[in-house]
């Protein structure tokens, strides 16, 4: 396994530190961030790079691949991660000109939350719609930790119950979203028998989703064993190219969202879904995908944690679609 070199303390001719993981290098400039490898080098948008760096962070690496674009990213092995350049391109595949290192997942997320730290200026908020949040770009310009260092809602059981995440209202400092004005915000009303006061429950799930304040970050807001609801708002683009190592269900529950969906392994089309508010669609395990929402909506994404679906949807065991029409 590659060595992680500590990243150095030199400071570059625009204010930000330059870092080096394993045989890649990290700069980034006034506007864009620079990836070296041995061979190969690679430039991406700050505002792109470090909205892609802010939700691999924040979710240790998601589910199967997180694509930054369509060259730089990262595979999760769950204990390593794969960090590539060009290994999921069809043209850099071609030309054998793909590089990857496998890290431990620690090692990478100490560097990119390091890396993120110090490119993150104060009043940019990689997790906002670009209407709500200031400006990635120019000179190091302070940081800005509490955007960064959010954490993620992530449910034992459900939100709202007995010791498990809180629900969101005006006095816990989540007020309701400018685009989401419209939805009602009434609690519905719980009868439970006595001793079962904790074991019934229900909330305003709409009301409770109308009160994010980040986009494109699903959070888990039940979970039964491995059956995981994942809702969160979107507006404008997920900042990353999601290769999927199981099958996802989408529920578009307000709103609508355009998908892109590729080969997961070449970045070759394979379809376009138009989503539009209670529209269901299973993600198979062989894509790619990004979405794009004209305006704020509501999407709910339910994921499978079962550790064993990467292996038995690699060796063949089961089919990448759950549904056949
Ligand atoms: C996904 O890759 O499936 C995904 C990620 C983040 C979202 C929505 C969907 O906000
Ligand atoms: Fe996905």
């Amino acid at each position: 396994m590659a060595e992680v070199k500590p990243s150095q303390d030199k400071v570059n001719r625009h204010g930000y530190r330059s870092f080096t993981l394993g045989k890649f290098g990290f700069d980034r400039d006034e506007y864009f961030a620079h990836v070296t490898w041995p061979g190969g080098s690679h430039t991406m948008p700050i505002d792109k790079f470090l909205r892609a760096l802010m939700r691999d962070v924040a979710w240790n690496f998601f589910y199967g691949t997180v694509n930054f674009d369509e060259v730089f990213g990262t595979t999760n092995h769950y204990g390593t991660v794969d960090v590539y350049a060009g290994l999921y391109n069809g043209g850099y595949r071609a030309q054998n000109k793909h590089y990857v290192e496998t890290l431990s997942s620690d090692q990478v997320r100490a560097l990119f939350g390091a890396i993120l730290e110090d490119w993150t200026n104060a009043g940019f908020d990689p997790f906002a719609a670009p209407s709500e949040t200031g400006t990635p770009f120019g000179r190091k310009n302070g940081t800005n930790l509490p955007a960064i260092q959010r954490s993620r809602v992530v449910a034992k059981r459900m939100v709202g119950l007995k010791g498990d995440t809180p629900l969101r209202s005006d006095d816990s400092g989540s007020p309701v979203n400018r685009q989401f004005r419209d939805i009602d915000q009434s609690e519905p009303e719980v009868h439970a028998e006595p001793g079962f006061e904790d074991e019934v429950h229900a909330f305003n799930f709409f009301g409770y989703l109308s009160r994010s304040d980040v986009t494109w970050n699903p959070s888990v807001t039940s979970a039964v064993k491995d059956s995981l609801l994942c809702p969160t708002t979107e507006e404008y683009m997920l900042p990353i190219i999601h290769g999927n190592d199981r099958v996802e269900w989408f529920v578009q529950l307000s709103d609508e969202i355009h998908w892109d969906v590729h080969d997961r392994e070449t970045g070759a089309p394979r379809a376009r879904v138009i989503m539009k508010a209670g529209d269901v669609a299973a993600m198979p395990a062989d894509i790619r995908h990004q979405g794009y929402s004209p305006k704020r909506s509501m999407l709910l994404v339910w994921e499978n944690a079962d550790s064993a679906l990467p292996e038995l949807y690699a060796k063949k065991k089961l089919k990448p679609n759950p549904v056949d029409f």
